[in-house]
């Protein structure tokens, strides 16, 4: 039996103070936050934990910042909090971890600024563990997006609380994403990005428990280039060839036949078979039309798994392929997962952002976990077990 971690449901909050740690790590542009998706995705456990009366304090990292202990404006969560606001149609003040530690009364909702500020987090330091685990009764993990780092915020503070256990995200990202590792019946996976060394683990282990794995993009362009073709000025990693090479080798992996090539991504692509790619040109997306040929294995899927757009998607030449893609999966009957990096922002381009099964917040925290990877984060919340 496969240990697991403690739920809301399980823990009386009337009355208690809660650490709640969220990845509200969302694009800020002019000072505005530009996609709160992870934001509007926090909200079930935002409200659980306000509605069964306990006093919340919210924490979370944004961007990369110094950690020098010192606040720096271009990473402040105070876009975030302005967002918030409007969507929980509260005040809510904004506290650096010193100032929170000092006040004299806890307000009922708070924010504490970005814990990336704080000397420690990134080295999961003890002394900042206990510091923010001494908030709050019980810590709540809702971070499932940054589940992968072990960072104070993250990991330490659950092993040094009373008591933690998962936020509503966190529990339904897991979720979602075990039922695709776990059914693994018919299952097929689409994986596309620009670099194959970024994700040549994913591909092994996902080549172990899925039927099918489709590849596009750049990660497509080294196994090409492997298999003895000219590709031109592709985006290729040489160094990746001869792991490319072993890939090849295996039976489910499927790469594209046809492909839509140019001498410059803004301008019209042309179609040609792989053996076909002339100096000058490179390839920028999959032919849409070769992909008719892979429909029978999206009918038939029983789970979908896709990580990636497999064209240049941004450009408007190029983008075909992708979206034939992603109206494939979203025709199929199979329980549809999408998540990691810009497939977000290439479902919301072939409008198909709503017709998947589950969409993840995750990117990194994704891939490590389709790949069969311990989240430290979820580990330390499954120790508090007990
Ligand atoms: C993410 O956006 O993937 C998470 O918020 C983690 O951010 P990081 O890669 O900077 O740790």
């Amino acid at each position: 039996l496969e240990m697991s971690y403690k739920r809301l449901n399980e823990i009386n909050l009337s009355n208690k103070s809660v650490l709640l740690r969220l990845d509200l790590n969302t694009p800020i542009e002019n000072g505005l936050v530009a996609n709160n998706e992870r934001i509007v995705r926090s909200l079930p456990t935002l409200s659980y934990i306000i509605e069964a009366g306990a006093r919340l304090i919210v924490m979370s990292h944004l961007g990369r910042p110094e950690e020098n202990n010192s606040f720096q404006e271009e990473f402040s969560l105070s876009p975030v909090v302005k967002e918030l606001e409007s969507l929980l149609d509260k005040k809510i003040p904004l506290h650096s971890l010193d100032e929170f530690e000092n006040l004299s009364h806890i307000p009922e909702i708070s924010v504490i600024e970005n814990t990336r500020f704080c000397i420690g987090e990134k080295t999961n330091d003890t002394d900042l563990s206990k510091r923010l685990a001494s908030l709050a009764d019980l810590v709540v993990m809702d971070a499932f997006a940054t589940s992968h780092r072990a960072h104070a915020s993250t990991t330490g503070v659950i092993t040094f609380s009373s008591d933690a256990c998962a936020g509503l995200l966190l529990d339904e990202e897991l979720n979602a994403l075990s039922k695709v590792k776990e059914e693994s019946k018919n299952s097929v996976a689409i994986l596309g990005g620009a670099k194959i060394s970024t994700k040549l683990s994913l591909i092994n282990s996902l080549s172990n428990y899925m039927d099918k794995v489709i590849l596009g993009g750049g990660i497509a362009n080294t196994l090409i280039a492997a298999k003895g073709y000219d590709v031109g000025k592709s985006l290729v990693e040489e160094t990746m060839l001869s792991e490319a090479t072993e890939l090849l080798e295996n039976p489910k992996i499927i790469i594209p036949n046809s492909v839509l090539v140019s001498d410059s991504p803004d301008k019209p692509g042309r179609i040609t078979s792989i053996d076909a790619i002339a100096e000058n040109e490179a390839i920028f997306d999959v032919a849409p039309e070769s992909l008719t040929s892979l429909e029978p294995i999206f009918m038939n899927a029983g789970t979908i798994l896709w990580n990636g757009p497999i064209g240049f998607f941004e450009k408007e030449n190029f983008d075909k392929g992708t979206i034939k893609i992603a109206k494939m999966i979203t025709a199929s009957k199979g329980f549809s997962v999408a998540g990691g990096g810009d497939t977000i922002s290439a479902a919301e381009k072939a409008g198909v952002l709503d017709k998947l099964d589950y969409v993840s917040t995750a990117g990194g925290a994704f891939l490590e976990f389709m790949e069969g990877r311990k989240l430290p984060a979820i580990e330390a919340l499954k120790e508090k077990v007990n």
